[in-house]
């Protein structure tokens, strides 16, 4: 291809994803409600609730879709996005993704072992590395959808990892990526992998 073509070319595609983006300002107005679960910054004090400060646009954008679509139902939000258009949920992502995640402590009796499976995986049994995807520093991949896990709730991990092991999330594609990870996961693993998690950064 010549270069004023490869030029033009992404031009176009910059000013597409500009017309895409959400802003992160009108987001914060429209958040309200979800501060009581998720603290108004996104630093949610409760563990079984998401942080979602400084999580990766691309993914909270996706989780807010699949949240509202029904893909990933979640009791305490029914009916919460239903009257949030396209734009709404752009500007909420942008509005979280800009904001930054606090780190949480990890357990020192569990560390150990979750730090060789989070960066060593599991490879006898075929089980690849979290680092892979999720970061070495668990800051994930934001624009490829891979979320941040550094600092998140050790009992919102956990609770993801057994959802995905047990089929009761299944939002991850037609790759089952999680789905098979999580299969290859004990209960003991989960909550050592976790605790670390929530002291990585
Ligand atoms: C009554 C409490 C509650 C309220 C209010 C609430 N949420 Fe949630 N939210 C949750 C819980 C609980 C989960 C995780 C459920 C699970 O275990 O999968 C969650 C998950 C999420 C996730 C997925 C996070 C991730 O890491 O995958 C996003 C994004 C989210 N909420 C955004 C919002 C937004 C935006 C609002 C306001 C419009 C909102 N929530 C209001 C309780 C709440
Ligand atoms: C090949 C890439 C890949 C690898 C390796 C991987 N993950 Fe993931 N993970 C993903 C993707 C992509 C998602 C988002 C799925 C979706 O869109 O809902 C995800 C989501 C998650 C979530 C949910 C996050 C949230 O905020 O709800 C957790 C927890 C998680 N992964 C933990 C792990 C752990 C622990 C490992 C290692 C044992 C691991 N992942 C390995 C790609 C990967």
């Amino acid at each position: 291809m010549n270069k004023v073509l490869v030029s033009l070319l992404l031009t176009l595609s910059m000013t597409s994803l500009a017309q895409a983006a959400g802003n992160a300002e009108a987001g914060q107005g429209k958040v309200i409600v979800c501060g009581a679960c998720h603290s108004p910054d996104g630093n949610s004090a409760v563990p079984t609730f998401p942080k979602l400060a400084g999580q990766g646009e691309r993914y909270l954008l996706k989780q807010l879709y699949d949240i509202k679509t029904g893909a990933r139902p979640i009791v305490e939000m029914t009916g919460l996005l239903d009257n949030m258009s396209d734009q709404d949920l752009k500007d909420i992502s942008a509005y979280y993704a800009s904001q930054k995640m606090t780190v949480g402590a990890a357990d020192p009796k569990l560390a150990a072992r979750g730090a060789e499976l989070f960066r060593g995986g599991k490879l006898e049994e075929g089980m690849p590395a979290c680092i892979g995807c999720h970061a070495p520093n668990g800051a994930g991949l934001a624009a490829a959808g891979y979320p941040k896990l550094g600092g998140q709730h050790a009992a919102y991990i956990a609770k993801q990892l057994t959802d995905f092991r047990e089929g009761n999330r299944t939002n991850d594609g037609d790759s089952m990526i999680m789905r098979s990870i999580a299969a290859k996961l004990s209960n003991k693993d989960m909550e050592a992998v976790a605790s670390y998690i929530q002291g990585l950064h």
